[in-house]
């Protein structure tokens, strides 16, 4: 194995997980010293009995609630958050839903610390290989999370914000990261299978999209290659049992897995192409994550066999090293078909005629900065679409 010199930054998150979890939500918020928390959520935990039981143990901690979110954020929203999170002078967010909320709670906490207008805290890249990535050196608020899917975006640095141009924004603090994370077994008891499913191939494709990454290093191959074979061995059997606990809670610890994965090795071609398709077309992450993948996979495959191999023998598929990751392409659109999530781009709704405009836009994410083949032209994006397609 060639070792390459990398650095590696740990944020500051502690995970608390089990049946107790919840009911432990008091203590630990009071370890993190904050009294007036902004509650941020979307519609679709509105009525949940995770939330009640959220505001019953914080009680007088939430001074207000922002209950707005959308699939993707945006700039708009995060912007009239900052507005009401400034009125109520709080010291801390505490986010319950998927990436949408703890994102739109990150871009609040960066108006808040850094001021201006959001867009200008994005980070930039010129294709076809220049990445700007924008400092924010300012302190941070603590942000408590209770993750209802299986993103991991919770745990990341990082988060993504749709501008009116239906283009994701996309910004990087490593003082984001949630400083506490609750995976208690409520968290996704009341989240729709199919969005369980197709979240968790996004929790998937952060561990093998990291195993593959410009910016891969050894700590970061280990947590995804423990996420791999945790993802591969939960998702069937919920597929067969759709309420297995042990399934369920194996999905948070690697979703969990994968979000450290990406905190440091960031993100390929898979991602910049689903980015795009939510922000452009409104297609879920989780959807487009669960459709594009294998294909992604197949794309990076001549560039990228040794890593891929890694993949097929954490989900049990083994070979010499081609045919490895020959293997892991083949058991990653086997899952598809096994989970019963979307497999190809028409089936998530999306037009045809939308993707030419979905190769342009991908060539200007930061994706392709750390994909390990080298993307120059929007026909190449092109075709890969129209594989999926
Ligand atoms: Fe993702």
């Amino acid at each position: 194995m060639k070792m390459n010199p990398f650095d590696y930054t740990m944020p500051l998150t502690r995970i608390v997980s089990g049946p107790e979890s919840l009911n432990r939500l008091p203590t630990e918020v009071q370890a993190l010293g904050v009294t007036r928390l902004l509650l941020v959520h979307g519609q679709r935990v509105a009525g949940t009995q995770l939330l009640a039981s959220v505001r019953d143990r914080l009680g007088p901690r939430i001074v207000g609630t922002y209950a707005e979110v959308i699939p993707h954020s945006s700039v708009d929203l995060v912007t009239r958050g900052a507005e009401l999170a400034r009125s109520l002078r709080i010291d801390g967010f505490v986010s319950v839903g998927g990436g949408s909320s703890s994102d739109t709670a990150k871009g609040i906490n960066i108006l808040l610390a850094e001021g201006g207008a959001l867009p200008e805290h994005a980070s930039t890249f010129v294709p076809p290989d220049k990445f700007y990535p924008k400092e924010l050196s300012r302190p941070k608020l603590p942000l408590i999370a209770l993750p209802t899917t299986c993103s991991g975006a919770e745990i990341t640095p990082g988060l993504g914000i749709r501008n009116e141009q239906g283009v994701k924004l996309l910004f990087w603090d490593v003082k984001l990261a949630s400083r506490l994370v609750v995976l208690g077994p409520e968290c996704l008891a009341e989240t729709p299978l199919p969005i369980i499913m197709t979240t968790a191939m996004n929790g998937l494709a952060h561990c093998i999209e990291g195993l593959y990454s410009r910016q891969r290093n050894p700590i970061s191959d280990a947590l995804a290659l423990q996420g791999i074979r945790l993802f591969n061995t939960a998702l069937p059997r919920l597929a067969d049992r759709h309420d297995d606990p042990e399934a369920l809670a194996m999905l948070q610890a690697a979703s969990a897995l994968g979000g450290m994965v990406i905190s440091n090795a960031r993100v390929g071609i898979h991602h910049a192409i689903c980015h795009c398709l939510g922000a452009r077309l409104n297609v879920s992450h989780g959807v487009a994550n669960a459709v594009m993948l294998p294909y992604a996979m197949r794309f990076n495959l001549d560039v990228a066999a040794p890593r891929l191999a890694l993949a097929a023998e954490a989900m049990g598929v083994a070979g010499n090293e081609q045919a490895a990751a020959e293997k892991a392409v083949e058991a990653v659109f086997a899952l598809q078909a096994r989970i019963g999530v979307p497999q190809r781009l028409r089936d998530a709704g999306v037009d045809r005629t939308a993707l030419q405009q979905i190769a342009r836009d991908t060539m200007q994410d930061r994706g392709l900065y750390f994909n390990p083949k080298p993307v120059a032209h929007a026909e190449v994006v092109l075709r890969l679409l129209e594989e999926a397609w």
